[in-house]
């Protein structure tokens, strides 16, 4: 890592699998970091994250996990969703917390939009189809987000495995401790 500044990397995990091949590509991501970095490691899918209730134009403030993940979130400087290609989709866990974003992005006094803005947005995936098309969709539906929330979209770095540890094999491997390099964007 050539950047000096220490940075705060939170990695979101959703696999429906523990030891996955994500989290495992995640892992070997987070060993190119500096020995200043801290990380953060959580688990969207464990425990499962109560239900998104639309309440806007009002909201509800977060409380037990969903208020630590949210100060998580605000907390880092590098997000980064570690996820299996679902369905060319982000699996559920990953996309039931983007939906609870929705709801505190107009909380007062929450400055969660604001926190959001310019914070740097990374994405690992791993999947078993290796045509590159299959995590597109997905990528898309990130770098869009990204986008309209006015984070840094950073890119994405994508394995091919199925059975767990397969993606140790697969050329995502060599690429991953140099993926969170901070280059211009
Ligand atoms: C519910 C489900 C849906 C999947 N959908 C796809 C898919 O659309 N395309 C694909 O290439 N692989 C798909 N896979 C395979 C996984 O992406 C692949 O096994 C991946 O390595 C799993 O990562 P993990 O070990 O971190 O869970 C799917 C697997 C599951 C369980």
């Amino acid at each position: 890592m050539t950047d000096a500044a220490a940075r705060r990397v939170l990695f979101l995990l959703s696999s429906a699998r523990t030891g996955g091949n994500a989290g495992r590509l995640a892992g070997r991501v987070a060993s190119g970091l500096g020995p200043d970095d801290v990380q953060d490691w959580q688990d969207l899918a464990r425990p499962p994250l109560p239900r998104f209730e639309d309440l806007r134009p009002s909201a509800a403030p977060p409380t037990g996990r969903l208020a630590d993940l949210a100060r998580a979130v605000m907390a880092a400087d590098d997000v980064v969703f570690a996820a299996p290609v679902y369905w060319y989709a982000l699996p559920a866990p990953a996309k039931l917390f983007l939906d609870h974003w929705s709801g505190w992005l107009d909380l007062p006094g929450m400055g969660f939009a604001d926190a959001l803005r310019g914070k740097r947005l990374w994405l690992i995936t791993t999947r078993a189809d290796p045509d590159p098309q299959v995590a597109e969709p997905l990528e898309r539906m990130m770098r869009m987000t990204a986008q309209w929330l006015g984070m840094d979209w950073r890119g994405a770095l994508h394995g091919v495995a199925d059975a767990p540890g397969e993606i140790a094999q697969d050329a995502a491997w060599a690429a991953a401790p140099g993926f969170l390099a901070l280059r211009p964007a």
